[in-house]
């Protein structure tokens, strides 16, 4: 549908935004190698989530629905799968996880997607599950991918590229094959995988890796800091590792999230969002929001479900320029559309670095935010794996493109909202995927 969007006057509200997706997903894929049925609370509405349960049932999972609980009860035998076709939809976290699981499981299975999901790489799984032992058919690593489950060997890897789709997939082979796995990062992607297998599993270590004081070679009477491993962060799952099943309460998404704090940000308004996830992993945004002068407050801190979350009140103010590069863009890979447009409200140049990997996501997301800036008259410079952007007082209202990608929808809406000038978004059905409450819960802020 077409979204005509205009300016508004005040950003002011309390909202609750869905469950996690990232954790919901690997709550409805770990039902399929769980001892005992595993219980979601909060379960997302999204596409995308849904295609992760539909994942779980043709794979044998009983899937009981009640309000936004889920409860899954595993098959206990995983063997009758033989020939299937699963359609992982637009699901990219699905599609990796769920490989993992058929890799390491005794079945034969076929992985295809939408438009989108097939042109994205499946290589950085097909490399390392292979070598683990699984026979994987396809077409120059992409969907449709045929996926012959083996009894897998015990692995240890370094992640290529920063990915806890990967890292997950590797992580629920080991699991679904009872070999030990151990994976080195160089940077810190997102752990829910590790979290909830320590929270309704068993079998997992996990931990940074700090640099420590040494001398100095060049003046013994100094010290300087050096890591003392290779790898930044180390996850080892052994043999008897195993899904026990239980209760995952899932906290609201703080990626949802982030589009109203952005709306607050730029609108220099206030708005809280309760019951949010918090884990470190993902609160870059959080972190980026302060840097560029908002005001943020956390409340209601506790863990719940090995997760925190709580109470995120952001208060805007005029923004200012940063760069973002480097290792710290992990933790806001799923944002950058969001910091993309709040740069073209800011004041100076702010430069966004180190995320390529933002061109094989739902859409090439560079192309697309480049793309809708350049519409409301945004100084935006497309690099090689990044963006510079010059803020400007003053853009005017556009009629933007959806690259049919959830974030840049919702990214886009936000901008309309401060644009000089009515907006619209060609085609807003793709805001199904993550929150097809979205528009709603804008309304509630505006
Ligand atoms: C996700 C990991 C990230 C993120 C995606 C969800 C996950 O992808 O962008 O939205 O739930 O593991 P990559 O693993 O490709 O970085």
């Amino acid at each position: 549908m077409n979204r005509k969007l205009k300016r508004v006057r005040k950003i002011k509200g309390t909202i609750r935004v869905p469950g996690d997706k990232s954790i919901a997903h690997r709550a409805a894929l770990f039902s399929i190698i769980s001892k005992n049925p595993i219980e979601a609370i909060n379960y997302p509405n999204g596409a995308d989530c849904q295609t992760s349960l539909k994942a779980a049932e043709a794979l044998g999972v009983n899937v009981q629905k009640s309000g936004r609980n889920v409860t899954l009860t595993p098959p206990g035998n995983l063997t009758t799968a033989e020939g299937k076709t699963i359609n992982c939809g637009n699901s990219g976290t699905t599609a990796r996880l769920l490989a993992g699981i058929i890799a390491g499981s005794n079945l034969e299975v076929t992985m295809t997607g939408d438009k989108s999901l097939s042109a994205r790489p499946m290589k950085r799984i097909i490399d390392p599950l292979t070598q683990m032992g699984a026979e994987f058919f396809s077409q120059n690593g992409f969907l449709p991918l045929r996926i012959r489950g083996k009894k897998l060997l015990p692995f240890e890897y370094k992640l290529p590229v920063p990915s806890a789709q990967v890292k997950s997939a590797l992580l629920l082979a080991g699991l679904a094959s009872q070999c030990s796995v151990t994976i080195h990062e160089d940077s810190f992607t997102r752990d829910h995988t590790e979290r909830m297998i320590a929270d309704i599993g068993q079998g997992i270590e996990y931990r940074r890796v700090n640099p420590v004081p040494v001398d100095d070679p060049v003046d013994p009477r100094k010290k300087r800091m050096q890591m003392p491993e290779s790898f930044k962060y180390e996850v080892k799952l052994s043999a008897q590792a195993k899904i026990n099943g239980g209760t995952v309460d899932i906290p609201g998404d703080l990626s949802t999230a982030s589009f109203f704090m952005a709306a607050a940000a730029i609108g220099k308004g206030t708005v809280s969002i309760e019951n949010v996830g918090l884990n470190p992993t993902r609160t870059g945004f959080i972190e980026h929001l302060k840097a560029i002068g908002c005001q943020v407050e956390i409340t209601d801190k506790k863990v719940v479900s090995n997760e925190p979350r709580g109470t995120v009140a952001v208060t805007g103010a005029p923004l200012k320029a940063r760069k973002i590069s480097g290792e710290t863009t992990v933790a806001l890979i799923d944002e950058i559309p969001l910091a993309a447009v709040m740069a073209a409200f800011a004041e100076g140049t702010t430069i966004i670095r180190d995320v390529a990997e933002l061109r094989v996501k739902e859409s090439n997301r560079l192309e697309a935010i480049h793309h809708n800036l350049k519409l409301s008259g945004a100084k935006s410079a497309l690099l090689n794996d990044g963006l510079a952007i010059e803020g400007q007082p003053e853009l005017s209202g556009a009629d933007f493109r959806s690259f049919d990608d959830h974030r840049i929808v919702m990214a886009f809406s936000v901008a309309s909202l401060f644009l000089a000038g009515p907006s619209s978004i060609d085609d807003d059905s793709s805001v199904a995927i993550s929150c097809p409450e979205f528009y709603e819960l804008l309304g509630q802020i505006t």
